[in-house]
């Protein structure tokens, strides 16, 4: 069964191929490159003894895409990773976030409808929760205004989805919503590869574990948490690319409920960022350089998953610790620089 992947080349994307091929699907990536590398074909081949097809295309090139489903007629299911995720960023440029992340997303959708039955799987985010009013967060919690470009694209993108479910018949998709990711392939072969200064805590410890950051900077400890460190539900990425292929066998086994599902991705367990911090020193047998400053505007103070739902109808549960996945983040830190 043919399953196609975009931005099968990034982070999460590259560990669901992974994932896929281990469970004998067929997988085509579309990837632009433009935050990723070819390379990454080499660790999906390593680890999976396959090489995936791949094809370099701008999904914002119409045309493209609409000559890639001619030829690919056999594709069953669409796993959709393809967009821009820097939240800063997209502050700054608005308009290519709605034409990266809302304007391919309309391409395809397009091209599924053509189908006669398609499946379709979408990165979301717990972003679209913002500050949640009770922890833990279930789906049904409201969702509120945006606080980026970034995090609109993501709600918007969920209710384009959901629209164009209502009048396609054939058409079903799940949205998943992912706490925060981390960590990489236990084999080294493949992990999170940030471009410049990392903006995640995950990224930025382990570089600076190694010595490429002189100090992480924790951003305020004068929360209302457990240690006045903000509190997040941090998720191993094995895991959550296991998720996006139960999700994937629900809808080609016909098992959803309704054509447009929402399922939260998380542990269950948020952890403080001076936790999260305390497991790498752990696990590394380091110290890590940090100071307390001011806190980093935008963010809120605790956001954790309520997994019932993924538990019960996916049949999935996050099966590693925050130190398993911190242990592969920083073996993987250590290999890349090595
Ligand atoms: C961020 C994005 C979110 C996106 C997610 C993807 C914002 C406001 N939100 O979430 O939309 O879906 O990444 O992974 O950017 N921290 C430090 N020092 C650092 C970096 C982070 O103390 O150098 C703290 C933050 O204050 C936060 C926690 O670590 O409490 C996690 O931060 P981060 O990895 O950036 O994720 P989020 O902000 O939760």
């Amino acid at each position: 069964m043919k399953v196609l992947v975009t931005g099968g080349l990034g982070f999460i994307g590259s560990h669901t191929v992974v994932e896929l091929q281990n469970e004998g699907y067929e997988v085509v990536i579309i990837d632009d490159c433009s935050n990723s590398s070819e390379k990454v074909l080499d660790g999906i081949t390593a680890i999976t003894g396959k090489r995936p097809l791949f094809e370099k295309i701008d999904l914002k090139e119409k045309s493209k895409v609409e000559d890639f489903f001619k030829r690919h007629t056999d594709v069953q299911g669409v796993i959709h990773f393809a967009a821009s995720k820097a939240v800063g960023e997209s502050v700054e440029k608005p308009l290519l976030y709605y034409e990266n992340n809302i304007g391919t997303l309309v391409y395809l959708l397009k091209e599924l409808s053509r189908k006669s039955k398609s499946s379709f799987i979408f990165s979301s985010s717990c972003t679209v929760y913002g500050q949640a009013d009770t922890m833990p967060i279930t789906e049904n919690a409201p969702v509120k205004a945006a606080e980026s470009p970034y995090g609109n694209t993501k709600q918007m993108g969920e209710e384009i989805i959901r629209d164009t479910c209502k009048v396609t018949e054939g058409l079903n998709a799940i949205a998943l919503r992912y706490f925060n990711p981390m960590g990489a392939h236990p084999s080294s072969e493949i992990g999170e590869l940030p471009i410049g200064v990392p903006q995640n805590l995950v990224p930025f410890i382990t570089q600076t574990g190694v010595g490429l950051r002189e100090q992480l900077s924790v951003f305020g400890d004068d929360y209302p948490t457990s240690d006045g460190t903000c509190v997040r539900d941090y998720i191993y990425v094995v895991d959550l690319a296991k998720a996006h292929v139960v999700a994937l066998q629900r809808l080609l086994g016909g098992k959803n409920k309704t054509n447009y599902e929402v399922f939260n991705v998380g542990t269950g367990k948020g952890s403080t960022v001076l936790e999260v911090i305390k497991s790498f020193e752990k696990v590394s047998g380091k110290k890590l350089n940090y100071k307390i400053v001011d806190r980093r505007p935008g963010d809120i103070t605790s956001a954790y998953a309520d997994t019932t739902l993924a538990n019960e109808e996916l049949g999935w549960k996050a099966q590693f610790t925050l130190d398993e996945a911190m242990k592969s983040a920083w073996d993987w830190e250590q290999k890349i620089r090595s």
